[in-house]
Protein backbone atom coordinates (compact mmCIF):
# COMPACT_ATOMS: atom_id res chain seq x y z
CA UNK A 1 0.00 0.00 0.00
CA UNK A 2 1.34 3.50 -0.67
CA UNK A 3 1.23 6.27 1.30
CA UNK A 4 2.99 9.86 1.25
CA UNK A 5 5.02 11.50 3.27
CA UNK A 6 3.73 14.93 3.28
CA UNK A 7 2.83 16.39 6.88
CA UNK A 8 -0.61 17.67 6.73
CA UNK A 9 -2.22 20.51 8.60
CA UNK A 10 -5.92 19.87 9.59
CA UNK A 11 -8.65 19.72 7.08
CA UNK A 12 -11.33 22.00 8.51
CA UNK A 13 -14.54 20.05 9.50
CA UNK A 14 -17.39 21.11 9.57
CA UNK A 15 -18.64 21.64 13.77
CA UNK A 16 -20.44 24.99 13.78
CA UNK A 17 -22.23 26.08 16.12
CA UNK A 18 -25.61 26.03 16.07
CA UNK A 19 -27.36 28.55 14.26
CA UNK A 20 -29.82 31.38 15.65
CA UNK A 21 -32.87 29.98 17.51
CA UNK A 22 -36.24 30.64 17.44
CA UNK A 23 -39.06 29.85 19.35
CA UNK A 24 -40.43 27.35 16.44
CA UNK A 25 -38.59 24.41 15.95
CA UNK A 26 -37.40 24.38 12.52
CA UNK A 27 -34.39 22.11 10.72
CA UNK A 28 -32.64 24.58 9.32
CA UNK A 29 -29.88 22.47 7.69
CA UNK A 30 -28.93 19.26 6.23
CA UNK A 31 -28.73 19.81 2.27
CA UNK A 32 -26.87 16.56 1.73
CA UNK A 33 -29.38 14.76 3.53
CA UNK A 34 -31.48 12.66 1.27
CA UNK A 35 -35.39 13.24 1.98
CA UNK A 36 -36.45 10.41 4.18
CA UNK A 37 -33.72 11.50 6.68
CA UNK A 38 -34.10 15.07 6.49
CA UNK A 39 -38.00 14.40 7.18
CA UNK A 40 -36.77 12.45 10.30
CA UNK A 41 -34.08 14.57 11.66
CA UNK A 42 -37.79 17.52 11.19
CA UNK A 43 -39.90 14.62 13.08
CA UNK A 44 -37.22 14.26 15.95
CA UNK A 45 -36.64 17.89 16.38
CA UNK A 46 -40.34 18.60 16.54
CA UNK A 47 -41.30 16.14 18.99
CA UNK A 48 -38.07 16.81 21.18
CA UNK A 49 -38.81 20.73 20.29
CA UNK A 50 -35.54 21.59 19.26
CA UNK A 51 -34.18 24.71 16.86
CA UNK A 52 -32.23 22.10 14.35
CA UNK A 53 -27.70 23.89 13.71
CA UNK A 54 -25.24 22.77 11.28
CA UNK A 55 -24.83 18.82 10.79
CA UNK A 56 -21.72 17.19 11.75
CA UNK A 57 -20.15 14.83 9.69
CA UNK A 58 -17.64 13.87 11.81
CA UNK A 59 -19.75 10.57 12.73
CA UNK A 60 -18.64 7.17 10.97
CA UNK A 61 -22.38 5.93 10.73
CA UNK A 62 -25.63 6.41 8.67
CA UNK A 63 -26.99 8.52 11.60
CA UNK A 64 -27.21 12.12 11.58
CA UNK A 65 -25.92 14.13 13.74
CA UNK A 66 -26.39 17.95 14.45
CA UNK A 67 -26.23 20.81 16.62
CA UNK A 68 -29.41 21.65 18.50
CA UNK A 69 -30.88 23.63 20.86
CA UNK A 70 -33.77 23.31 23.58
CA UNK A 71 -36.40 25.68 23.80
CA UNK A 72 -34.24 26.46 27.23
CA UNK A 73 -31.41 27.41 25.16
CA UNK A 74 -29.33 24.54 25.92
CA UNK A 75 -26.80 23.52 23.05
CA UNK A 76 -26.93 19.75 22.38
CA UNK A 77 -26.03 17.56 19.94
CA UNK A 78 -29.24 16.10 18.21
CA UNK A 79 -28.51 12.16 16.67
CA UNK A 80 -31.14 10.51 14.27
CA UNK A 81 -31.17 7.30 12.80
CA UNK A 82 -33.41 6.77 9.77
CA UNK A 83 -33.71 2.81 9.62
CA UNK A 84 -32.86 1.49 5.98
CA UNK A 85 -33.20 -1.57 4.51
CA UNK A 86 -29.55 -3.43 4.50
CA UNK A 87 -28.11 -1.69 6.74
CA UNK A 88 -25.05 -3.66 8.43
CA UNK A 89 -25.60 -4.88 11.94
CA UNK A 90 -24.52 -1.99 14.74
CA UNK A 91 -26.08 0.48 11.43
CA UNK A 92 -29.69 -0.79 12.92
CA UNK A 93 -32.37 0.83 15.01
CA UNK A 94 -31.95 -2.06 17.64
CA UNK A 95 -28.29 -1.02 17.80
CA UNK A 96 -29.33 2.49 18.24
CA UNK A 97 -31.33 1.61 21.27
CA UNK A 98 -28.47 -0.77 22.50
CA UNK A 99 -26.73 2.36 23.51
CA UNK A 100 -28.73 3.64 26.19
CA UNK A 101 -28.91 0.16 27.11
CA UNK A 102 -25.56 -0.48 27.89
CA UNK A 103 -25.08 3.28 29.25
CA UNK A 104 -27.68 2.07 31.90
CA UNK A 105 -25.79 -0.94 32.29
CA UNK A 106 -22.40 -0.08 33.08
CA UNK A 107 -24.39 2.69 35.75
CA UNK A 108 -24.82 -0.38 37.55
CA UNK A 109 -21.89 -2.38 37.21
CA UNK A 110 -19.22 0.47 36.32
CA UNK A 111 -20.40 3.65 37.77
CA UNK A 112 -17.23 5.45 37.77
CA UNK A 113 -17.01 4.53 33.37
CA UNK A 114 -20.57 5.75 32.91
CA UNK A 115 -20.15 8.96 34.51
CA UNK A 116 -17.86 9.78 31.56
CA UNK A 117 -20.32 9.37 29.15
CA UNK A 118 -21.79 12.20 28.00
CA UNK A 119 -25.20 12.17 29.28
CA UNK A 120 -28.33 11.47 27.14
CA UNK A 121 -31.02 14.33 28.01
CA UNK A 122 -33.92 13.00 26.13
CA UNK A 123 -34.66 10.39 23.29
CA UNK A 124 -37.87 10.04 20.79
CA UNK A 125 -38.87 7.17 18.72
CA UNK A 126 -41.19 7.47 15.71
CA UNK A 127 -41.79 5.11 12.28
CA UNK A 128 -38.74 4.33 10.86
CA UNK A 129 -36.51 6.12 13.26
CA UNK A 130 -34.60 6.83 16.69
CA UNK A 131 -33.16 9.91 18.13
CA UNK A 132 -30.80 10.85 21.09
CA UNK A 133 -29.64 14.44 22.20
CA UNK A 134 -26.49 14.85 24.09
CA UNK A 135 -24.85 17.59 26.28
CA UNK A 136 -23.07 19.04 23.65
CA UNK A 137 -18.89 19.55 24.60
CA UNK A 138 -16.89 21.81 22.49
CA UNK A 139 -13.77 18.90 22.38
CA UNK A 140 -12.05 17.31 20.35
CA UNK A 141 -11.27 13.99 19.17
CA UNK A 142 -8.60 11.43 20.86
CA UNK A 143 -6.62 11.81 17.17
CA UNK A 144 -6.53 15.41 16.89
CA UNK A 145 -3.25 16.36 18.94
CA UNK A 146 -1.98 13.71 16.28
CA UNK A 147 -3.26 15.66 13.16
CA UNK A 148 -2.02 18.92 14.45
CA UNK A 149 1.57 20.40 12.24
CA UNK A 150 3.94 16.60 13.01
CA UNK A 151 1.75 15.78 15.42
CA UNK A 152 1.61 16.20 19.47
CA UNK A 153 2.57 12.35 20.64
CA UNK A 154 3.30 13.48 24.03
CA UNK A 155 -0.09 14.92 24.34
CA UNK A 156 -1.86 11.84 22.60
CA UNK A 157 -0.67 9.22 24.57
CA UNK A 158 -1.01 11.16 27.85
CA UNK A 159 -4.52 10.65 26.45
CA UNK A 160 -4.31 7.09 25.87
CA UNK A 161 -3.69 6.38 29.43
CA UNK A 162 -6.61 8.08 30.42
CA UNK A 163 -8.45 6.22 27.96
CA UNK A 164 -7.07 2.90 29.22
CA UNK A 165 -7.23 3.95 32.72
CA UNK A 166 -11.14 4.90 32.33
CA UNK A 167 -11.94 1.81 30.06
CA UNK A 168 -9.96 -1.06 31.24
CA UNK A 169 -9.62 -0.21 35.08
CA UNK A 170 -13.00 1.85 35.79
CA UNK A 171 -14.85 -0.63 33.22
CA UNK A 172 -13.71 -4.16 31.90
CA UNK A 173 -12.38 -4.87 35.20
CA UNK A 174 -15.38 -4.30 37.19
CA UNK A 175 -17.25 -7.15 36.18
CA UNK A 176 -15.12 -10.45 34.61
CA UNK A 177 -17.33 -13.63 32.96
CA UNK A 178 -15.74 -16.63 31.60
CA UNK A 179 -15.26 -16.63 27.96
CA UNK A 180 -17.50 -18.62 25.87
CA UNK A 181 -16.05 -20.92 23.31
CA UNK A 182 -15.62 -20.26 19.80
CA UNK A 183 -15.69 -16.42 21.05
CA UNK A 184 -12.89 -15.49 18.76
CA UNK A 185 -14.43 -17.31 15.63
CA UNK A 186 -17.77 -15.49 16.56
CA UNK A 187 -17.01 -12.29 17.49
CA UNK A 188 -14.07 -11.04 15.98
CA UNK A 189 -13.56 -13.29 12.87
CA UNK A 190 -17.44 -13.46 12.22
CA UNK A 191 -18.33 -10.47 12.07
CA UNK A 192 -16.41 -9.85 8.84
CA UNK A 193 -18.34 -13.21 7.08
CA UNK A 194 -21.49 -12.10 8.22
CA UNK A 195 -21.39 -8.88 6.71
CA UNK A 196 -19.45 -10.48 3.71
CA UNK A 197 -23.12 -10.50 1.29
CA UNK A 198 -22.89 -6.77 1.72
CA UNK A 199 -19.75 -6.53 -0.13
CA UNK A 200 -20.59 -8.90 -2.88
CA UNK A 201 -23.40 -7.56 -3.23
CA UNK A 202 -21.75 -4.38 -4.25
CA UNK A 203 -18.51 -6.22 -5.78
CA UNK A 204 -19.54 -9.32 -6.84
CA UNK A 205 -15.98 -10.31 -8.58
CA UNK A 206 -13.70 -8.58 -6.19
CA UNK A 207 -15.68 -9.93 -3.08
CA UNK A 208 -16.44 -13.31 -4.32
CA UNK A 209 -13.06 -14.33 -5.65
CA UNK A 210 -10.64 -16.85 -3.94
CA UNK A 211 -7.71 -14.65 -5.12
CA UNK A 212 -6.86 -10.98 -5.48
CA UNK A 213 -4.02 -8.80 -6.88
CA UNK A 214 -2.85 -6.08 -5.24
CA UNK A 215 0.27 -3.31 -5.28
CA UNK A 216 1.70 -6.12 -7.79
CA UNK A 217 1.14 -9.47 -5.55
CA UNK A 218 -1.34 -11.99 -5.63
CA UNK A 219 -2.80 -12.42 -2.34
CA UNK A 220 -5.55 -14.92 -0.80
CA UNK A 221 -9.36 -13.19 -0.40
CA UNK A 222 -9.94 -12.68 3.17
CA UNK A 223 -13.02 -14.61 3.23
CA UNK A 224 -11.30 -18.07 1.79
CA UNK A 225 -8.37 -17.28 3.81
CA UNK A 226 -10.19 -17.23 7.15
CA UNK A 227 -11.65 -19.76 6.47
CA UNK A 228 -8.51 -21.64 6.63
CA UNK A 229 -7.23 -20.64 9.44
CA UNK A 230 -10.11 -21.56 11.42
CA UNK A 231 -9.37 -25.17 9.93
CA UNK A 232 -5.70 -24.92 9.68
CA UNK A 233 -4.33 -22.83 12.67
CA UNK A 234 -7.06 -24.10 15.09
CA UNK A 235 -4.23 -24.55 17.88
CA UNK A 236 -2.94 -20.89 17.12
CA UNK A 237 -6.66 -19.54 17.01
CA UNK A 238 -7.36 -21.45 20.18
CA UNK A 239 -4.68 -19.92 22.14
CA UNK A 240 -4.93 -16.17 21.08
CA UNK A 241 -8.13 -16.49 22.40
CA UNK A 242 -8.86 -13.98 25.06
CA UNK A 243 -8.66 -15.15 29.14
CA UNK A 244 -11.84 -13.70 29.92
CA UNK A 245 -13.99 -11.15 29.04
CA UNK A 246 -14.76 -7.94 31.56
CA UNK A 247 -17.70 -5.32 31.44
CA UNK A 248 -18.78 -4.17 28.04
CA UNK A 249 -16.96 -0.71 28.36
CA UNK A 250 -17.25 0.12 24.91
CA UNK A 251 -16.95 -1.71 22.13
CA UNK A 252 -16.53 0.93 19.54
CA UNK A 253 -14.17 3.05 20.58
CA UNK A 254 -12.76 4.74 17.27
CA UNK A 255 -10.75 7.94 18.34
CA UNK A 256 -13.93 9.96 16.84
CA UNK A 257 -15.64 8.77 20.30
CA UNK A 258 -13.29 9.48 22.97
CA UNK A 259 -13.59 12.99 23.48
CA UNK A 260 -11.26 15.42 24.94
CA UNK A 261 -13.12 19.14 26.11
CA UNK A 262 -11.29 22.19 24.69
CA UNK A 263 -13.17 25.23 27.14
CA UNK A 264 -10.41 25.20 29.62
CA UNK A 265 -10.94 21.87 31.23
CA UNK A 266 -8.49 20.85 28.26
CA UNK A 267 -5.96 17.15 28.91
CA UNK A 268 -7.90 16.43 32.08
CA UNK A 269 -10.38 13.81 31.36
CA UNK A 270 -11.90 11.45 28.86
CA UNK A 271 -15.35 12.02 27.87
CA UNK A 272 -17.43 8.91 25.88
CA UNK A 273 -20.07 9.00 23.15
CA UNK A 274 -21.35 6.17 21.16
CA UNK A 275 -20.81 2.86 22.69
CA UNK A 276 -21.23 -0.39 20.43
CA UNK A 277 -25.23 -1.28 21.95
CA UNK A 278 -24.62 -4.28 23.90
CA UNK A 279 -24.52 -5.20 27.20
CA UNK A 280 -22.55 -8.50 26.53
CA UNK A 281 -19.80 -9.47 28.50
CA UNK A 282 -16.54 -8.08 25.69
CA UNK A 283 -12.64 -8.11 25.36
CA UNK A 284 -11.11 -5.26 25.71
CA UNK A 285 -8.81 -5.80 22.92
CA UNK A 286 -11.31 -4.93 20.43
CA UNK A 287 -11.56 -1.44 21.52
CA UNK A 288 -7.77 -1.22 21.50
CA UNK A 289 -7.87 -2.38 18.38
CA UNK A 290 -10.31 0.41 17.18
CA UNK A 291 -8.07 3.20 18.29
CA UNK A 292 -4.79 1.67 16.54
CA UNK A 293 -7.51 0.98 13.12
CA UNK A 294 -8.37 4.55 13.56
CA UNK A 295 -4.86 5.33 13.29
CA UNK A 296 -3.38 3.53 10.41
CA UNK A 297 -6.33 2.55 8.20
CA UNK A 298 -9.75 4.51 9.29
CA UNK A 299 -9.65 8.05 9.96
CA UNK A 300 -7.04 9.48 7.93
CA UNK A 301 -9.32 7.34 5.13
CA UNK A 302 -12.40 8.79 5.95
CA UNK A 303 -10.55 12.67 6.57
CA UNK A 304 -7.72 12.50 3.31
CA UNK A 305 -9.37 10.15 1.21
CA UNK A 306 -8.00 6.78 -0.74
CA UNK A 307 -7.83 6.30 -4.23
CA UNK A 308 -8.09 2.90 -5.38
CA UNK A 309 -6.73 1.97 -9.29
CA UNK A 310 -7.58 -1.07 -11.16
CA UNK A 311 -5.29 -1.67 -14.23
CA UNK A 312 -4.63 -5.54 -14.37
CA UNK A 313 -1.78 -5.71 -16.78
CA UNK A 314 -0.14 -3.16 -14.25
CA UNK A 315 -0.59 -5.02 -10.78
CA UNK A 316 -3.98 -5.46 -10.60
CA UNK A 317 -5.57 -2.95 -7.04
CA UNK A 318 -4.08 -0.23 -6.12
CA UNK A 319 -5.14 1.65 -3.08
CA UNK A 320 -3.16 5.04 -2.20
CA UNK A 321 -4.41 7.59 1.05
CA UNK A 322 -4.66 10.75 -0.84
CA UNK A 323 -1.35 13.03 -0.31
CA UNK A 324 -0.55 14.31 2.56
CA UNK A 325 -1.36 11.93 5.25
CA UNK A 326 -0.95 12.36 8.74
CA UNK A 327 2.96 11.54 9.95
CA UNK A 328 2.04 11.84 13.87
CA UNK A 329 -0.85 8.87 13.30
CA UNK A 330 1.71 7.02 11.29
CA UNK A 331 4.11 7.41 13.95
CA UNK A 332 1.60 6.66 16.95
CA UNK A 333 0.67 3.66 15.16
CA UNK A 334 4.03 2.28 15.42
CA UNK A 335 4.58 3.16 18.98
CA UNK A 336 1.21 1.84 20.04
CA UNK A 337 1.59 -1.57 21.06
CA UNK A 338 4.77 -0.93 22.93
CA UNK A 339 3.21 2.19 24.99
CA UNK A 340 0.48 -0.16 26.16
CA UNK A 341 2.24 -1.54 28.40
CA UNK A 342 1.47 -0.31 32.27
CA UNK A 343 -0.45 -0.83 35.19
CA UNK A 344 -4.00 -0.90 33.59
CA UNK A 345 -2.88 -3.81 30.99
CA UNK A 346 -0.77 -5.27 33.39
CA UNK A 347 -3.95 -6.30 35.39
CA UNK A 348 -5.78 -6.98 33.10
CA UNK A 349 -3.70 -9.36 30.60
CA UNK A 350 -1.90 -10.82 33.32
CA UNK A 351 -3.28 -14.45 32.30
CA UNK A 352 -3.69 -13.47 28.36
CA UNK A 353 0.06 -13.74 26.91
CA UNK A 354 -0.82 -13.48 23.56
CA UNK A 355 -3.34 -10.26 24.01
CA UNK A 356 -1.13 -8.40 21.45
CA UNK A 357 -1.20 -10.76 18.65
CA UNK A 358 -4.68 -10.94 19.33
CA UNK A 359 -5.05 -7.09 19.36
CA UNK A 360 -3.33 -7.09 15.54
CA UNK A 361 -5.44 -9.83 14.03
CA UNK A 362 -8.49 -8.06 15.54
CA UNK A 363 -7.29 -4.63 13.93
CA UNK A 364 -6.81 -6.54 10.92
CA UNK A 365 -10.72 -7.87 10.85
CA UNK A 366 -11.82 -4.21 11.79
CA UNK A 367 -10.51 -2.91 9.05
CA UNK A 368 -11.88 -5.63 6.89
CA UNK A 369 -15.74 -5.52 8.92
CA UNK A 370 -15.08 -1.91 7.86
CA UNK A 371 -15.52 -2.13 4.24
CA UNK A 372 -19.31 -3.20 4.69
CA UNK A 373 -20.01 -0.23 6.80
CA UNK A 374 -18.48 2.25 4.34
CA UNK A 375 -21.54 1.00 2.13
CA UNK A 376 -24.02 2.10 4.22
CA UNK A 377 -22.74 5.91 5.63
CA UNK A 378 -25.12 8.26 4.21
CA UNK A 379 -22.89 11.63 4.98
CA UNK A 380 -20.63 12.87 2.71
CA UNK A 381 -16.71 12.91 2.59
CA UNK A 382 -14.41 14.95 0.92
CA UNK A 383 -10.81 14.58 0.28
CA UNK A 384 -7.96 17.05 1.77
CA UNK A 385 -8.57 18.83 -1.85
CA UNK A 386 -12.06 19.13 -1.00
CA UNK A 387 -13.07 16.49 -3.75
CA UNK A 388 -16.15 14.02 -2.73
CA UNK A 389 -15.06 11.05 -2.27
CA UNK A 390 -17.74 8.03 -2.90
CA UNK A 391 -18.73 5.28 -0.40
CA UNK A 392 -17.39 2.50 -2.83
CA UNK A 393 -13.76 3.95 -2.74
CA UNK A 394 -14.04 4.11 0.97
CA UNK A 395 -15.54 0.59 1.24
CA UNK A 396 -12.80 -0.92 -1.69
CA UNK A 397 -9.65 0.98 0.29
CA UNK A 398 -10.69 -0.86 3.42
CA UNK A 399 -11.43 -4.21 1.88
CA UNK A 400 -7.70 -4.06 0.36
CA UNK A 401 -5.85 -2.30 3.02
CA UNK A 402 -7.56 -5.08 5.55
CA UNK A 403 -6.71 -8.09 2.66
CA UNK A 404 -3.11 -6.86 2.49
CA UNK A 405 -2.66 -6.95 6.65
CA UNK A 406 -4.74 -10.41 7.09
CA UNK A 407 -2.69 -11.43 4.35
CA UNK A 408 0.63 -10.63 6.51
CA UNK A 409 -0.48 -12.24 9.35
CA UNK A 410 -1.19 -15.30 8.02
CA UNK A 411 2.32 -15.42 6.31
CA UNK A 412 4.01 -14.38 9.42
CA UNK A 413 2.29 -17.50 10.74
CA UNK A 414 3.34 -19.39 8.18
CA UNK A 415 6.67 -18.17 8.62
CA UNK A 416 6.57 -19.55 12.13
CA UNK A 417 6.88 -16.92 14.32
CA UNK A 418 6.47 -17.18 18.00
CA UNK A 419 6.10 -13.10 18.02
CA UNK A 420 4.70 -11.32 15.23
CA UNK A 421 6.87 -8.75 13.84
CA UNK A 422 4.42 -5.60 14.32
CA UNK A 423 6.53 -3.14 12.50
CA UNK A 424 6.62 -5.00 9.30
CA UNK A 425 3.22 -5.50 9.71
CA UNK A 426 1.86 -2.20 10.79
CA UNK A 427 4.22 -0.98 7.48
CA UNK A 428 1.86 -2.42 4.65
CA UNK A 429 -0.55 0.39 5.33
CA UNK A 430 1.24 3.11 6.99
CA UNK A 431 4.28 2.82 4.77
CA UNK A 432 6.49 2.54 7.32
CA UNK A 433 6.88 5.16 10.61
CA UNK A 434 8.14 8.70 9.37
CA UNK A 435 11.75 9.23 9.30
CA UNK A 436 12.69 12.93 10.85
CA UNK A 437 15.10 14.65 12.91
CA UNK A 438 14.09 13.72 16.82
CA UNK A 439 11.39 11.19 15.94
CA UNK A 440 12.38 7.53 16.53
CA UNK A 441 11.45 4.77 14.27
N1 LIG B 1 -22.41 15.65 22.73
C1 LIG B 1 -21.46 15.89 21.83
N2 LIG B 1 -20.61 16.93 22.00
C2 LIG B 1 -19.66 17.18 21.09
N3 LIG B 1 -19.49 16.49 19.95
C3 LIG B 1 -20.32 15.45 19.72
C4 LIG B 1 -21.34 15.10 20.63
N4 LIG B 1 -22.01 14.04 20.13
C5 LIG B 1 -21.44 13.76 18.95
N5 LIG B 1 -20.43 14.61 18.69
C6 LIG B 1 -19.58 14.63 17.49
O1 LIG B 1 -20.32 14.04 16.45
C7 LIG B 1 -19.64 12.88 15.93
C8 LIG B 1 -20.66 11.83 15.53
O2 LIG B 1 -21.45 11.44 16.64
P1 LIG B 1 -21.64 9.90 17.03
O3 LIG B 1 -20.34 9.29 17.34
O4 LIG B 1 -22.67 9.83 18.09
O5 LIG B 1 -22.24 9.31 15.69
P2 LIG B 1 -21.77 8.16 14.68
O6 LIG B 1 -20.37 7.78 14.91
O7 LIG B 1 -22.16 8.56 13.33
O8 LIG B 1 -22.74 7.01 15.05
P3 LIG B 1 -22.65 5.46 15.45
O9 LIG B 1 -21.24 5.06 15.46
O10 LIG B 1 -23.39 5.46 16.73
O11 LIG B 1 -23.46 4.67 14.55
C9 LIG B 1 -18.70 12.47 17.06
O12 LIG B 1 -17.59 11.75 16.59
C10 LIG B 1 -18.32 13.80 17.67
O13 LIG B 1 -17.30 14.42 16.90
MG1 LIG C 1 -19.25 7.73 16.63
Amino acid sequence: MSTARTPHREAPIATARPQQTSDTPTATVGTSSPAGEQAAVDAAAARLRLTVGEEILDGGSPARVHHARTEDGTDVVLKVLAAHPGAVDGHDLSSFHGKLEQIDHLREHAPQLAARYLPVLSSAVGEGWAATTTAHLPSEDLGAALRRDDGDENLFFARNDLVLRALLTDGYARATSPVPPEHLADVHIGRFLRRLPVLERHFPQLAGGRQLVIDGRRLEAPAPLLRRLLETQADRLSALAPARLGAPAHGDSNVRNLLFATDGRADTDVHLIDPRGSTAPWDPVYDLAKILFSLTVWDPMLRLGIRVDHDPAAGGHRAEFRAPVYPGYRSAAHQYLDRLDGVDTDAWFDKDPHWKQRLLFTHALHVLAEAPCRLSDRKPKYDATGRRVTIEELALGHYLMGTVLLNDLAAQWAEGAAELDTHRHLSVVTGGPPVSPGRDR
